[in-house]
């Protein structure tokens, strides 16, 4: 059997795809399934180019298995579907949704403007418009995701009511990677697959799940690849894309979002993509919304039905057969040999309207405007035209029906692995990123080793002198303030497992708890490294007590106080997810408590308000400081060297008059409060993450609850808002050499 970290032994390796390198003029010539279609020559011939690699996928598919695709459909996946053709896919409907921001100027921006539609099982729906339109915001208002600073309205209906959708049956891919760039692309998949699948699937069929989703997304020849980061050149742009797909559709979700999901592949990679996610959800009456910027044409005509937005505003909605004739119908015919998806967002992208406008002075250029105008003029054409519309009058009845039609309920529970698996299953990745990342802690380890061999030189045989009491209370400050501080190193790694956590908790891969736990467990073996080495070494080179029990407390404070700076930084991560952010305040916080634990200023001197009553109790080093110290004074006396006292002085003495800590308890109970600190750290790092999912909905619905239709958004008055200045600028013509006064409107 092979080990769970290897990917299966691939015996056939797919042709390697042969490419082309003449002129363009020739390009039809060597492809021979045929001449290529009009308007997408340079698609036909990258499409052409892995139509080898695409064979030979097939064939890899068959060979490995022994059998074709459609026999190896688990029991599992086979249930799912005959549950979708029992009619419980989902029929997801919109109707007059707006979503508004706060805006600079105070009031407030709508982002939506009273967006209808709908997607029905087995079909597929584009979102499509320019940059900044609104499509990553209508994915997220449909998912339930939208930020604490909007508002929202309108009705949003799962199979006609208002419903959660449980872990399994819906998932996201969001528009930005955020994936362990230490795994390799079957590590990733892998762990992901034994995560959210449940525990009664068999592991060879996790495997398998794993192996088909990565075959589906063309990614078997990158599997052994690390993902890579910005330290670590790994996968290319698209193929993250790629590996977050497939970590999203293992569980072949229901309902699928995908924001974005062609940005950085080929177009035939993304026609790849895109079909097979398109021709599986046809088969299994499985719902697909996404998101698409510049899809070539073959991509585009995959698709049932199109969105097309521009600045929040529903432009058309239909099917993506029907957009031409209706671009067309409304005096911006799609030129011959032009990707009709590009021309669409050509007539309705006004950002370059200024520019378009001072070019249109000049006769040259004649392909700028749409006929004489602007991109803004054509989108006010094309919305009114859209509302009077057959196109609108079918959304708008087709999502009635859909709203009456009795439809059988989503599923509220999906089976996925059990929480004791995911603990394990993270346990485990954590671990392997720990170890696989050097900034998480070897290099710490490094620097504690040098630091603790500094320490060891410049302390070395500190002695039983009465100037070794000070020698020996600084150097045990220097460890539990100074070295415990240096946790922080740990945090940038830190903050990027949280976005990873927060993408796959959104998704409800696994729970806050699991998280937690396994980030526990899985440092535990390089905290104890840091305890334990620089331990031995600070300690045995400065002569601290002999025994070797003594020596074991020492480790030990060293290996909680890390753990403590560590948790105390789970919760900063929680509260500021920016790591530069997070950094400053987490030292901040741990810099107030070492100057307040009681080295630096002795605990009677302190303001007894608010510096010694709550801040000396709450800080950590007030604990860490007395568990070294009374681990080291306690048992040894040194010579007084003060005039008038006794000959000698005890190692309580010293306790209670010089470091005044508190004597009347052990230094285990110390210990045990630090370890009861780095519970309640890890305890409200649990309830902050579940405070904010829970809170969250809450605060939006209420804040929507207070109407945004009441504010004016009448179509003038943003009219008038977009078009409110109206300037005169000079223009030089670099053709012809002269100057020109151009009028033009600079929107808000
Ligand atoms: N939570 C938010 N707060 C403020 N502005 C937002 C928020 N979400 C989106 N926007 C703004 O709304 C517009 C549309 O954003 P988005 O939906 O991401 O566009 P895209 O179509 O490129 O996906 C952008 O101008 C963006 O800045
Ligand atoms: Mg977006």
């Amino acid at each position: 059997m092979t080990s769970e970290k290897d990917p299966p032994q691939q015996d056939i390796a797919p042709d390697p795809p042969q490419f082309y390198h003449n002129q363009t003029a020739l390009t039809n010539f060597p492809f021979t399934n045929g001449p290529c279609p009009t308007f997408v020559p340079q698609t036909h011939q990258i499409r052409n180019a892995s139509c080898h690699e695409a064979r030979s996928l097939a064939q890899y598919e068959q060979k490995r298995s022994g059998k074709n695709r459609s026999s190896r459909v688990s029991d599992i996946e086979r249930v799912e579907s005959a549950a979708r053709e029992d009619g419980s896919g989902i029929h997801i409907t919109w109707k007059d949704v707006w979503v508004t921001v706060p805006s600079k100027k105070g009031g407030r921006r709508p982002i939506l403007q009273g967006l209808t539609g709908y997607v029905e099982p087995g079909q597929s729906l584009a979102i499509m418009g320019p940059s900044g339109c609104g499509k990553s915001t209508l994915l997220d208002t449909l998912a339930g995701r939208l930020g604490s600073n909007t508002k929202q309205s309108g009705d949003i209906l799962i199979n006609g009511r208002r419903q959660t959708l449980a872990f399994g049956t819906s998932a996201y891919v969001t528009q930005d990677d955020s994936l362990m760039t230490t795994l390799t692309v079957w590590e990733a998949v892998y762990f992901s697959a034994q995560l959210q699948l449940p525990d009664s699937m068999p592991i060879a069929e996790k495997r398998e799940r794993a192996e088909t989703t990565i075959v589906d997304m063309g990614l078997q020849n990158a599997m052994n690849t690390r993902i890579g980061g910005w330290t670590v050149k790994g996968l290319s742009g698209g193929q993250k894309r790629r590996v977050s797909i497939c970590i999203e559709i293992l569980t072949r979700p229901s309902l699928l979002f995908l924001d974005e999901p062609t940005s950085g592949l080929d177009s035939a990679a993304s026609y790849h993509v895109m079909s097979r996610i398109i021709t599986l959800a046809q088969q299994d009456k499985r719902t697909i919304i996404a998101s698409i910027h510049q899809p070539s044409a073959e991509v585009f005509e995959l698709f049932h039905n199109l969105c097309l937005l521009s600045s929040g505003r529903q432009v058309y909605f239909g099917p993506t057969g029907g957009a031409n004739e209706f671009f067309t119908s409304n005096g911006f015919p799609c030129p011959a040999m032009r990707n009709p998806s590009d021309h669409f967002l050509r007539t309705i992208n006004r950002d370059f309207d200024t520019v378009s406008n001072i070019l249109a002075h000049f006769p040259e250029d004649e392909q700028t405007l749409n006929g004489g105008q602007t991109a803004a003029e054509a989108i006010n054409i094309l919305v009114k035209a859209f509302q009077s519309s057959e196109h609108s009058l079918q959304v708008q009845n087709r999502v009635s029906e859909i709203c009456q039609m009795n439809v059988g309920t989503v599923e509220t529970k999906k089976s996925q692995a059990s929480f004791f698996t995911q603990c394990l299953v993270l346990t485990k990745r954590s671990f392997l990123n720990m170890n696989r990342d050097l900034g998480y802690y070897w290099l710490r380890l490094i620097v504690y080793i040098t630091l603790a061999l500094c320490i060891g030189t410049l302390f070395r045989n500190v002695g039983h002198t009465y100037g070794s009491i000070q020698a020996r209370g600084s150097m045990l400050m220097f460890i539990a303030a100074f070295l415990t501080f240096m946790a922080i190193g740990g945090f940038p790694s830190f903050v990027e497992d949280m976005k990873i956590f927060t993408r796959e908790r959104l998704n409800g891969h696994y729970g806050v708890a699991a998280f937690v736990v396994a980030n526990t467990f899985s440092s535990l073996p390089f905290l104890s490294l840091i305890g334990l080495i620089p331990g031995v070494i600070s300690y045995y080179l400065v002569g601290l007590q002999k025994e070797f029990g003594h020596f074991v407390y020492y480790a030990l404070l060293i290996f909680v106080c890390m753990m403590l700076v560590e948790s105390l930084m789970m919760v900063v991560a929680s509260v500021v997810p920016d790591f530069l952010m997070g950094i400053i305040t987490g030292a901040g916080i741990q810099g107030i408590m070492i100057l307040n634990g009681g080295f630096f200023r002795l605990p009677d001197d302190m303001p007894k308000p608010f510096w010694k009553y709550p801040m000396y109790y709450i800080s950590f080093h007030k604990y860490a400081f007395e568990g070294f110290y009374k681990n080291e004074y306690i048992g040894l006396s040194f010579p007084n060297e003060k005039a008038g006292g006794p000959p000698r002085i005890t190692g309580d003495e010293i306790l209670q008059d010089i470091w005044q800590v508190e004597n009347g308890y052990s230094k285990w109970v110390d210990m045990t409060i630090l370890l009861l600190m780095v519970a309640t750290y890890r305890i409200l790092f649990f309830l902050i993450i579940k405070g904010v999912e829970k809170f969250k909905p809450v605060i939006r619905d209420f804040l929507s609850n207070i109407s945004i239709k009441q504010q004016p958004y009448s179509e003038d008055s943003l009219q008038h808002q977009q078009e409110s200045s109206v300037r005169t600028v000079r223009a030089f013509s670099v053709l012809d050499c002269k100057c020109y006064q151009v009028d033009v409107t600079f929107r808000d």
